[in-house]
């Protein structure tokens, strides 16, 4: 999986297909705010993804992008940080997603898992579309357009990742290779400075000449903190030092969200699907209501039966939101059918609503500022649309679209 580093650009996306609950929040957001303190991170709400599934009912996409905006925003993805943004306001996406369409196997779109996957569990909809066997490619160009080197998702995404490591080799390898490639390279090293000049040229000597690995890891970190090339310039170097000429698209590497245990209020996976989740922004009486009804260990049938926490959802949620002496109370409590298990419950949920108050609260405003929402995502939007403008702009030309 993907080694961070600082010059990683982290790019994430989800569909808008309605209200976040508490499995987005632990399995991705947490994530998403971590990332954002470290890395140039683009978020965006994948709407054309959307469409992929649901083209036959449209109405609801636009609100669940502004909804589910404010679920980060209130979450602590913070817009001085990361940019926020919306897929269908940035055409760069379907521009390259085309570009790309013309290089890519029916082949290697077929293979993918998530393809025959999802028609088989979404029967009632006919997904033999020429638009969702383009999905992953639509998704490999969200993360091109970018250059991003880094992309969080879950387990399910990470052949959409590799797909989208393989059209940027294919890319590289049909465009990426200029007639005058060594010459420009030669001009690039130059500009690097006399010394850092040389050190380049020893790494890649060793590299090449020697297969010394390492030398290849120093060389990268080297043309990584060079403040005075361009970017193009960087990339030829890169493709100078493996062989493999100009990378105009750089391979992302998936990085895999670390797992997080946020089980149902049955104790399956926390789903829509199941009907089994809490709202991240859901009123907290509700909340409460529903902890009252939570699956615990079935073992555990009458008050003074004792109990066994690793087999019991609540006890998952204790994980999370409790402190360790309320921890050790409930552990000893339910061994011990000391404590019952709403009285359990009413102690996880006190943890819970500190956490989920604050969150509540600031989506309400949100909420309530919608100018505020709008000129966030906006001014994403512009962000991301001029580094997209930028790399199309390499692209039609490494294409031989470019008419002067
Ligand atoms: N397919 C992703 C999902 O369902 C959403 C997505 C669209 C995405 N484009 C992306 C994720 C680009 C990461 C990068 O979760
Ligand atoms: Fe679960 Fe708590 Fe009841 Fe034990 S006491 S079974 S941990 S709810």
């Amino acid at each position: 999986m993907a080694n961070l580093n600082a010059q990683s650009r982290v790019l994430s996306g989800m569909r808008p297909t309605g209200r976040l609950h508490l499995g987005h929040y632990h399995g991705v957001l947490k994530n998403w705010v971590r990332l954002q303190q470290e890395h140039e991170c683009f978020f965006f709400v994948a709407d054309w993804h959307a469409l992929t599934t649901q083209y036959d009912d449209t109405r609801g996409i636009a609100q669940s992008g502004w909804d589910m905006v404010i679920d980060w925003l209130a979450c602590g993805v913070n817009p001085n940080m990361a940019r926020l943004f919306i897929q269908s306001k940035v055409p760069e996406h379907a521009e390259l997603h085309l570009l790309l369409s013309m290089i890519t196997p029916l082949g290697w779109l077929e293979r993918v898992p998530t393809y025959k996957d999802q028609q088989e569990q979404l029967r009632e909809k006919d997904l033999a579309t020429y638009g969702f066997l383009g999905y992953p490619l639509l998704q490999s160009a969200d993360i091109l357009v970018y250059k991003a080197t880094a992309v969080p998702v879950g387990e399910d995404q990470v052949a959409h990742v590799e797909i989208t490591r393989e059209v940027a080799r294919r890319f590289n390898h049909f465009y990426g290779v200029e007639p005058d490639f060594i010459e420009r390279a030669e001009e690039a090293i130059k500009k690097m400075g006399k010394k850092n000049a040389r050190v380049y040229r020893d790494l890649r000597r060793r590299y090449q000449e020697q297969g010394e690995h390492e030398a290849l890891d120093v060389a990268r970190a080297l043309l990584d903190n060079q403040q005075n090339i361009t970017l193009a310039d960087r990339e030829r170097l890169h493709g100078y030092l493996d062989g493999t000429g100009r990378n105009v698209l750089p391979e992302p590497q998936a990085l895999l969200t670390p797992h997080a245990k946020m089980p149902g209020l049955d104790g399956r996976k926390m789903s829509k699907s199941y009907n089994n989740f809490i709202g991240l922004r859901e009123d907290a009486e509700s909340v409460r209501k529903k902890v009252r009804t939570m699956q615990t260990d079935p073992a555990r049938v009458r008050r003074t039966d004792p109990g066994n926490p690793e087999k019991c959802p609540v006890w998952d949620f204790h994980k999370l939101y409790s402190g360790e002496a309320d921890r050790d109370w409930v552990w000893k409590g339910c061994t011990t059918a000391g404590i019952g298990c709403i009285d359990c419950k009413m102690c996880m949920l006190e943890g819970m609503e500190k956490e989920l108050g604050p969150i509540r609260e600031r989506g309400h405003e949100f909420e309530n500022d919608m100018d505020t929402v709008r000129s966030i995502v906006n001014e994403g939007c512009e962000a991301a649309r001029s580094e997209a403008r930028e790399t199309l702009d390499e692209v039609r030309d490494a294409m031989g679209l470019t008419y002067r």
